[in-house]
């Protein structure tokens, strides 16, 4: 019993160090599980078509093209939700999901 307790407490501080070092390819991940559905290119997709009627032509309605989203502004809309768009809970994406897929979606955001 004390061996099986001691062996499950290493395996949960295993899972802990996993979960706080951005693992490669999770900003990603989360991105298509949770977001391309609605923002990707093409007709018939509500974020991209509501962010195309939102910006006109002064911004790319595909999201991934966006180079001015900062890391908060991604994650204050993920956790506040906008129009259709709903909210995300933290049972859905965790913080540490969170920080990885704004971290994926600014990479090529250019600071002012
Ligand atoms: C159900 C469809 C849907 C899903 C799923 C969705 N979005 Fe959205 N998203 C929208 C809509 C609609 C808007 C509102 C656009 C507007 O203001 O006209 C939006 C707006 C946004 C904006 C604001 C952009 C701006 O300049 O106003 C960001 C950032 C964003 N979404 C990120 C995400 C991320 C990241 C995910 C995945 C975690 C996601 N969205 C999932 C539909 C969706």
């Amino acid at each position: 019993m004390r061996a099986a307790t001691a062996t499950l407490a290493l395996i949960l501080a295993a899972l802990a160090g996993a979960a706080s070092a951005a693992e490669p390819g999770l900003g990603e991940s989360v991105y298509k599980r949770w977001c391309v559905h609605c923002h990707s290119s093409g007709r018939g997709n509500p974020g991209t078509e509501s962010l195309r009627v939102k910006y006109k032509d002064s911004l790319p309605a595909v999201l991934l093209d966006r180079t001015d989203l900062s890391p908060q502004a991604i994650a204050l809309f993920v956790r506040q939700g906008v129009l259709s768009m709903p909210p995300f809970r933290k049972t859905e994406i965790t913080d540490a999901e969170l920080a990885a897929l704004a971290d994926y979606m600014a990479s090529k955001y250019v600071k002012p």
